[in-house]
């Protein structure tokens, strides 16, 4: 993997850059559509690769070790082949999905032991299996396994923590150098930052992560209900120990607006279910503030669903009719949500790194800030 750094902001910490893979290259600020169990949730790809178009998409260890299990993504020579997506793919390690959605998880330093919330089974992830997992699946980035601390955290318990993720780290890099890849293609390795919302321990996370040599690094452990100002104030504290030279990616964040202020504070890639849920409810994102499509005033709106989208169902659809799919719960609203919502999301970013690379972000991000931030 290799990244170049195209343009710093003066404004701002803002940066626009490119990571290039063995599967092409991502330009950043990128937003990374979530496909938890190796679908992006109501997108068939061609409509993901050619309407909304992104560089790269998110998996997960958790679900897709659950279903449909490694054995058949090998037997599928890996995750691309299995959903026929030829771009990147990023799969999270399961530090978060363990914990949040496992019952009767124990957490030793060994590993974790989990039930699985399909069947009930136990489960163990350790570092090492994590990282053969990841092989297994073959996403083209592979992330560390951590321990992800909820929101509020005590401080002993987030400091024991953070140690635990870093030795785990230790174990990950060991382990994957002793593992090959299994498709002929390089999987880079990302370690995660932790320390809860603890000023000194992110602090010394940060330099921890910073000290591994990785090609990337990652910020964990945010977004977990704590306010947006204190999640900002963690950013900053760590994007300025991470290497300028490497991407960093904010995991599992955010609103359109978290997005832009975290790339204002030098975050290059962000992954949420955040439009693809809420597109799922009917909870549309747009340049002018949010809509909630199935509220009555759009009963005889006909006007485009968004006359500013850049997808086909932006303006082939009218506010009244996708209302009415949500209204008689047909499929097919859930379906022109989601493409809205992640065309939007790949609108936004693509629209910074142009203004970022024009060099008039910062005023360009605080006018879409204000902007964005009503109920329509
Ligand atoms: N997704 C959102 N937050 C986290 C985190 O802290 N760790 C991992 N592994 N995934 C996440």
């Amino acid at each position: 993997m290799q990244f170049n750094l195209v343009t710093k902001d003066a404004a701002s910490k803002a940066r626009a850059g490119a990571i290039t893979t063995d599967h092409g290259t991502i330009e950043t600020p990128i937003f990374m559509p979530v496909g938890t169990v190796a679908t992006v949730k109501g997108v068939h790809q061609r409509e993901l690769e050619q309407d909304i178009n992104p560089d790269i998409i998110l998996g997960n260890t958790y679900h897709l070790y659950l279903r449909p299990q490694t054995e058949i993504l090998e037997k599928a020579g890996g995750l691309h082949k299995f959903m026929n997506w030829d771009r990147n793919i990023l799969t999270d390690s399961g530090g978060y999905q363990v914990y949040s959605l496992s019952a009767n998880r124990k957490i030793k330093e060994e590993g974790v032991k989990f039930k699985s919330h399909i069947d009930g089974s136990f489960h163990m992830f350790t570092p090492e299996r994590v990282m053969e997992i990841q092989r297994s699946i073959g996403a083209d980035i592979i992330m560390a396994f951590d321990e992800c601390t909820p929101y509020p955290c005590d401080y002993n318990y987030a400091k024991r923590s953070m140690h635990m993720t870093h030795r785990w780290l230790d174990r990950c890099i060991d382990h994957l150098a002793k593992t090959p890849v299994k498709y002929g293609y390089d999987q880079a390795f990302f370690p995660i930052v932790q320390g809860s919302t603890y000023k000194d321990l992110r602090k010394q996370s940060a330099e921890y992560i910073a000290n591994s040599g990785a090609v990337g690094n990652a910020i964990g452990g945010l977004s977990v209900g704590e306010p947006a100002e204190e999640m900002y104030a963690m950013t900053e504290i760590v994007t300025d120990i991470l290497p300028e030279d490497k991407p960093r990616y904010l995991m599992g964040v955010g609103t359109p607006i978290n997005i832009l202020e975290n790339i204002a504070l030098g975050v290059d890639m962000f992954d949420c279910v955040m439009p693809t849920r809420n597109g799922r409810n009917g909870t549309l994102f747009t340049q002018h503030g949010t809509i909630n499509i199935k509220n009555k005033k759009w009963e005889d709106d006909f006007s485009p669903l968004d006359p500013d989208g850049t997808t086909w169902v932006d303006t082939a659809y009218s506010k009244a009719y996708v209302r009415h799919l949500f209204s008689v719960n047909e499929i097919l609203g859930r379906q022109i949500g989601t493409i809205h919502n992640l065309g939007f999301y790949m609108w936004l970013v693509r629209e910074a790194r142009k203004h970022i690379i024009a060099g008039d972000f910062y005023t360009w991000k605080e006018k879409m800030v204000k902007q964005m931030d009503k109920r329509l």
